[in-house]
């Protein structure tokens, strides 16, 4: 079986055709944060954010009130019911869509400080967006949607580090396609691609794997996962998926707009008691 890298990290890609496996139990080696680093500022937290939509009869609290932190170099999962206000909290922190009230930062940036084109910046250099639509320029090839954000930054793309990511993905032959000819599936590795490219602090991706068979999503987690261990960045993943959700170093729950819970290490058994729990 092939093995593949990033950085000094080798590791072999999951089973073909198996079940999405498990998460292996959290280890966090000598590139990551030492068990003796000082706490780091968070790398992304939302302060009593409230989002409403429409008024009057149709007015919707898609946030609530949403203190969250979300640490430097750690991966988390974020759960909760259709509708419970998990895109809306991600479009915040990504400064995509305004808040009602309460404040968002990114590192020690109030995002509600910057105007327009400070907050396009911000974004573009800073943060990799994986939308639940993808949101992919169906005009260009696959290869030119990878390499868009690289591109308005005005940067170069790292032919080695794309290439690592095109392969690692399984796109490699379909890189000079549109995104209407290639499946769902392939769409959505092209949007976590993306939103890798230019290996941004902070990846905040939209359920990345909800159109994935068990083993490309579990390349997909794994590769966040080694992203976080090894480049030290910070991945928000929402997921409907209690096996998903095991690849992060902690889940969050939300319903109506708020968070209502959070587990530690989360393993899929614990995702689904939690789960459980807040459905009943
Ligand atoms: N642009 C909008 N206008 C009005 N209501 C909206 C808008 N966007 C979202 N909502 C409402 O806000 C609530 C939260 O939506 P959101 O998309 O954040 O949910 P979600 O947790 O991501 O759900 P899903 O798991 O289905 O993706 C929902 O009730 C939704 O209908
Ligand atoms: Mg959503």
């Amino acid at each position: 079986m092939d093995m593949v890298t990033i950085g000094s990290i080798t590791e072999a890609p999951g089973a073909a055709g198996a079940a999405l496996p498990e998460a292996p139990t959290a280890v966090v080696g000598a590139a990551g944060a030492g068990d003796t680093a000082p706490p780091r500022a968070p790398a992304a937290r939302t302060v009593d954010a409230v989002k409403v939509y429409g008024r009057g009869e149709a007015e919707v609290r898609a946030l609530d009130g949403v203190t969250v932190d979300f640490e430097a170099g750690h991966f988390t999962a974020v759960m909760g019911p259709s509708g419970s206000g998990k895109s809306t909290l991600l479009h915040a922190v990504a400064g995509l869509d305004g808040l009602t009230s309460g404040r968002v930062f990114v590192g020690d940036t109030d995002l509600g400080t910057l105007g327009e084109r400070r907050l396009t910046r911000l974004r573009r250099d800073r943060i990799g967006f994986v939308f639940q639509q993808f949101n992919l320029i169906p005009t260009l090839t696959a290869l030119e949607n990878i390499v868009l954000p690289l591109r308005l930054a005005g940067r170069r793309p790292d032919p080695v580090w794309v290439g690592e990511v095109v392969s690692r993905f399984g796109l490699d032959g379909r890189t000079g396609h549109r995104p209407p000819e290639l499946s769902g599936g392939q769409q959505q590795r092209v949007a976590v691609a993306r939103a890798l490219a230019n290996r941004p602090e902070i990846v905040l991706a939209d359920e990345p794997t909800g159109n994935l068979d068990s083993r490309r999503g579990a390349e997909i987690l794994s590769f966040l996962r080694q992203a976080v261990r090894e480049l030290d960045q910070t991945v928000v993943m929402v997921t409907h998926d209690p096996v998903a959700a095991s690849y992060a170093d902690r889940a969050v729950f939300l319903a109506d707009g708020r968070i209502v819970d959070e587990l530690r290490d989360p393993t899929s058994d614990s995702v689904l008691d939690a789960m459980r729990v807040l459905g009943g």
